[in-house]
């Protein structure tokens, strides 16, 4: 699957744990949903999985945590490691271990601020590392394939033998070990036995590399929030998000918009009174299909076919500037 370098050097993967569902123990070997997340170590992780030819692995624990409490933190942590890694020049491209739940969200953040166009893959699992038969180790391997496939560029996340891009992948579901999917666009490719099978192009590496958040060692993270339009809504949460003060005010508004970019008139109307005071407010679609197709009169700007949280990433990135 995978060649050594033309010069007959080693490559190298790197493996970034920051833990999740593929590092999580259970108490018993048939409890796929009572574990703890976060638990196993990356190197661990990689147990006995072989590198590919000509490649040797080395693996950092970035973090440990459950990904629904993924924070800037991390992120910006992770970046960082991002970038030293992959401007070494014997390194081929990162795999990234992560809990499914914010895959997406943090393959999109990298998506957004890495410059460098070598391969970033994000894998995970649906059952922990405890499990009977867990799905982590397969991902993992298929990771690193792919990571040190010549030619691959941008992020992606790969899981159930299934390639996605980290701006179109969504978790669609709760429970089955292919919980992504890719929308409209469908994945990049596959991995069959070792192989790669692409049925799009590699999505272009090389996001806006925000200077900020290589520089500065403590960055004051704009707050954005998001809030849904459905029947019976009101403009109560905006005027209290907005309204709030204190030491983190409000900077951005992202309205989860039902169909293509409609809102509730009252939510509507609190939104641009939130514009008007100078808060950054964007539309996104909460259907998991399609995009935003502006009209002309659009008083709100739209995040085109961006999810809500993947359009918060956005906005949270463009008020960073
Ligand atoms: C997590 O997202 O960290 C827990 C759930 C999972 O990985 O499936």
């Amino acid at each position: 699957m995978v060649n050594s370098s033309s010069s007959g050097l080693p490559r190298r993967v790197v493996v970034l744990g920051t833990g999740g569902t593929i590092a999580g123990r259970a108490a018993s070997s048939d409890d796929n949903i009572g574990y703890t997340a976060a638990q196993v170590s990356v190197g661990d992780l990689l147990g006995d999985i072989e590198a590919p030819a000509g490649v040797t692995l080395e693996a950092e624990q970035v973090a440990q945590v459950d990904s629904k409490d993924m924070s800037f933190a991390i992120w910006q942590q992770l970046a960082r490691r991002c970038a030293h890694w992959l401007a070494q020049p014997d390194v081929a491209g990162v795999v990234i271990t992560h809990g499914t739940d914010t895959i997406e969200e943090t393959a999109f953040f990298l998506h957004s601020v890495l410059a460098s166009s070598k391969p970033v893959v994000l894998t995970c699992a649906m059952r922990p590392a405890t499990a009977l038969s867990p799905d982590g180790p397969q991902n993992v391997r298929d990771a690193i394939g792919v990571a040190a496939t010549r030619g691959a560029s941008g992020v992606t996340v790969v899981c159930a033998g299934a390639i996605h891009s980290g701006v179109d992948i969504q978790k669609v579901h709760t429970y089955r070990l292919d919980a992504f999917a890719s929308g409209d666009a469908g994945p990049v490719g596959y991995v069959e036995e070792g192989e790669l099978r692409l049925v799009r192009p590699w999505p272009e590496g090389g996001g806006m590399s925000v200077g900020k958040l290589f520089e500065a060692a403590e960055l004051q993270w704009p707050r954005v929030e998001i809030v849904m339009s459905h029947a019976g809504a009101s403009g109560a949460v905006v005027e209290a998000l907005s309204q709030a003060g204190g030491p983190d005010p409000l900077r951005g508004l992202v309205l989860a918009t039902t169909g293509n970019g409609t809102l509730h008139h009252a939510l509507e109307a609190a939104a641009l009174k939130a514009q008007d005071a100078g808060i950054a407010v964007l539309r996104a679609t909460r259907c998991s299909n399609g995009r935003i197709l502006p009209k002309t009169g659009d008083l709100l700007r739209d995040a085109g076919e961006l999810t809500p949280v993947k359009a918060r990433i956005a906005l949270v990135l463009e008020l960073l500037g």
